[in-house]
């Protein structure tokens, strides 16, 4: 990928780790990685341990948060930064519906920051916004979101990404900013923060507490694993079309509830107990307005730049169970810490008085 000094925001989270990984262990990225996060609940710099020595003088890390204007203009011009590649972002959908209020903050206010040091910057390449299908909206039983599927979101979180969404094309069509986006479908792999459907089922599962599933368990979402994410995202900056959107997904539409079978089943065979875990499987209240369907067409990125997604979802979510087992310290240091008092107003507690 053609950039001298790319800055990557929300690097410590999830698919911003995996990404700046992913880039670093690139032949034909020979560009220096600038990390921006703030370090939310969900930024953690233990996800990149060892890779600025592994990377000498390519990968810097600095704790800014995008909400701050003048610390944007301060990295632009102290790393001459030419590309941008915009992950940080407040996440969950779940916290969106109690408190919406940061993800204003950080997904709009700090895109349109992020938008305007890029706008100011010279000789600037390329920003990539990293979205989501969520700003679709919810499927039928048939059907699938195309790039041109009208917006319509439902979450807090969906509508502050689709806001983000129509500032980078705003900045493009009325300033010729160079850009791209990104709608991917729900992620899973390494270093993925336990409140989310995956991890937060295997964690729950090796230590044999209740396994909760929203509803009647059959909303589906198509997964993809992080590192074919990640590898669609390096491919699309470096070929997709300047001003165009493309969608990427796994062809791996799910059921929750088959999801959790799925885990509890492999966690038997890897980490075997007395009782099969699918004992653990508890119904719980709904999410309101849960959308009930994500299926996504990738046939313009399949076409145009050649991705396809390598792994499937039985080997990807292998790879990662065995990933959890084998990293049970970083799941532990997450979940002694403020994460609890979350687990405890989302789930609430069980009849016993412990927790989910
Ligand atoms: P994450 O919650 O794991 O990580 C978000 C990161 O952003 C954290 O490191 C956090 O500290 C940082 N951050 C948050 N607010 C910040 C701020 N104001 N300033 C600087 N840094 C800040 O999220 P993720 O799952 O890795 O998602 C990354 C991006 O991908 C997001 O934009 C998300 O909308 C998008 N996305 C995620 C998925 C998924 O399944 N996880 C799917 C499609 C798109
Ligand atoms: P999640 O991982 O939060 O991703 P998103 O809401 O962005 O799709 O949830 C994935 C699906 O799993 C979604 O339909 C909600 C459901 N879910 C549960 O059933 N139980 C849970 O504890 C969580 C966190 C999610």
């Amino acid at each position: 990928m053609d950039s001298d000094n790319l800055l990557v925001t929300g690097g410590c989270g999830f698919i911003g780790s995996n990404f700046i990984r992913h880039l670093l262990a690139e032949a034909n990225f020979r560009g220096r990685i600038v990390n921006v996060d703030s370090l939310t609940y969900a930024g953690n710099p233990e996800n990149l341990h060892g890779i600025a020595e592994a990377y000498p003088g390519r990968y810097i890390f600095e704790k800014v948060d995008i909400c701050n204007p003048s610390a944007l203009q301060v990295i632009f011009a102290q790393y001459r930064i030419d590309t941008v590649c915009h992950f940080a972002a407040e996440s969950h959908v779940d916290r969106s519906i109690k408190r919406p209020d940061s993800f204003i903050r950080t997904n709009i206010i700090g895109t349109f920051n992020l938008l305007e040091a890029s706008r100011a910057a010279g000789r600037f390449r390329l920003f990539h916004h990293i979205s989501t299908d969520e700003v679709y909206g919810s499927l039928g039983k048939e059907g699938l979101f195309t790039e041109e599927t009208p917006y319509r979101p439902n979450s807090p979180y969906s509508a502050s990404k689709a806001s983000s969404d129509h500032l980078v094309r705003a900045y493009h069509e009325t300033y010729g900013l160079p850009t791209t986006i990104s709608n991917c479908s729900n992620n899973y792999g390494p270093y993925q923060f336990p409140e989310k459907l995956i991890p937060l089922i295997v964690l729950n599962a090796l230590e044999e507490k209740p396994l909760p599933v929203y509803g009647d368990g059959r909303n589906v979402r198509d997964w993809l694993y992080v590192a074919d994410h990640c590898e669609a995202i390096r491919t699309i900056m470096e070929k997709g079309r300047r001003g165009e959107t493309y969608n990427i997904g796994g062809h791996a539409e799910m059921e929750n509830i088959a999801i959790v079978e799925m885990i509890c089943d492999l966690v038997d065979e890897l980490a075997p107990a007395a009782g099969s875990r699918r004992r653990l499987i508890t119904y719980v209240a709904d999410r309101p307005g849960h959308d009930r369907r994500y299926a996504i067409d990738f046939s313009k990125l399949h076409g145009e730049l050649g991705w396809s997604p390598a792994e499937s979802f039985a080997s990807g979510l292998r790879k990662t169970i065995r990933w959890y087992l084998e990293n049970r310290g970083w799941s532990d240091r997450i979940c002694s810490g403020e994460y609890q008092s979350w687990i405890r107003e989302q789930y609430g507690e069980q009849p016993d008085g412990s927790s989910y």
